[in-house]
């Protein structure tokens, strides 16, 4: 009768009081390799990283903040478009499984001078219709804290695709990851004129990965030192080219817009950090979600971006220089 009741209460502790930026089952067991080619993401090994979804079709990705917040960015969302077409996958690497997680969202919110010419600004926020419950599959992420680090330990990224492009019966939607490092800015202007200091350079730590850009909205999560938490440094936004090697993707500069997150979830009545109540998420149980339509578009095979890239990307093509 003791184990129960001490079971019940660790499991509401970690409800209540969750830290951001820890992966409590990734950390805890030792590591033995099913990733492919290097870049399969681990069960747990980004507890943060959300898909969102309109008409039950990845759009972007995004990431837990708190109970009530999802990080994304705002060149994801049209202006017509409507909360309820959309929802938000958390707690797991494999968008087909069969009962996801799945919330529905109430408000979204983008940075009221995003400028779609030069993708300024390429921030936004979803409020949840219900909490997040929190567990080993679904973790927070830290916002940067202040000042910023001059330099990241270790910085990763990660996005939903397609797997398996020869065989597309065989195809599931994992979760796939790959090694980034930050570019001095001033170099990376020399690429992107346009660049804004709102936004950073990142590219594939090791050169060898011929890959093209993750899900728009994902995040750039980084720590300091080996077994620290996490960080979301940047949000996925915007690129070049596919594929081409050497040239950077652009992401958001988080640490200028910390002070932007926690006023907007104050004014709309649900604060980064508070008590997080054990209240009734809202879970559904949704069917297999079909194979997206990217799979038709054939990426080139080399892609990395196979796995990156989502066929939203493609659609918004016009995101891209
Ligand atoms: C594709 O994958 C499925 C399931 O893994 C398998 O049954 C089938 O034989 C594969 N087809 C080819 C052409 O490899
Ligand atoms: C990364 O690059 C190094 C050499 O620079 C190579 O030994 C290693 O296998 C590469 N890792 C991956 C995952 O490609
Ligand atoms: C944004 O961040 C960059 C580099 O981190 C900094 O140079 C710039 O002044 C910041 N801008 C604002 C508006 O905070």
């Amino acid at each position: 009768m003791i184990l129960p009741s001490i079971l019940l209460l660790v499991a509401h502790t970690l409800g209540a009081n969750v830290e951001c930026g820890v992966r409590p089952l990734y950390d805890s067991r030792t590591r033995h390799s099913r990733i492919i080619g290097g870049q399969e993401a681990e069960v747990g090994e980004f507890p943060w990283q959300v898909s969102i979804r309109e008409m039950n079709h990845h759009l972007c990705g995004g990431s837990i903040i708190s109970e009530w917040w999802i990080l994304t960015v705002a060149h994801c969302f049209y202006s017509e478009i409507s909360p309820k077409e959309l929802t938000v996958i958390v707690g797991t690497n494999d968008l087909t499984t069969s009962s996801p997680t799945e919330l529905e969202v109430s408000s979204i919110i983008r940075h009221k001078n995003f400028q779609r010419h030069n993708m300024d600004n390429d921030i936004a926020l979803l409020l949840l219709a219900t909490p997040i419950k929190f567990n080993d599959l679904t973790v927070p992420i830290c916002l940067p804290f202040q000042p910023t680090p001059s330099s990241w330990h270790d910085c990763w990224v990660a996005g939903w695709g397609i797997t398996n492009l020869v065989n597309k019966t065989s195809s599931k939607t994992d979760l796939m990851k790959a090694p980034m490092h930050i570019i001095d800015w001033k170099e990376c202007t020399k690429i992107f004129t346009k660049l804004t200091t709102n936004m950073l350079c990142a590219a594939y730590g090791n050169e060898t990965y011929d890959a093209c850009q993750g899900d728009s909205g994902g995040p750039l999560v980084c720590n300091t030192e080996p077994g620290k938490k996490w960080y979301q440094v940047g949000i996925i936004s915007w690129g070049k080219s596919c594929g081409e090697k050497g040239v950077p993707g652009i992401y958001t500069v988080l640490s200028n817009y910390t002070l932007w997150i926690q006023k907007i979830a104050q004014i709309e009545g649900k604060p980064l950090g508070v008590k997080r109540l054990r209240d009734s998420g809202k879970k559904k149980t949704r069917g297999r979600s079909h194979s997206s339509k990217c799979q038709a578009l054939g990426y080139p095979k080399r892609c990395l971006l196979s796995c990156l890239l989502s066929c939203v990307l493609l659609r918004a093509l016009s995101n891209w220089e």
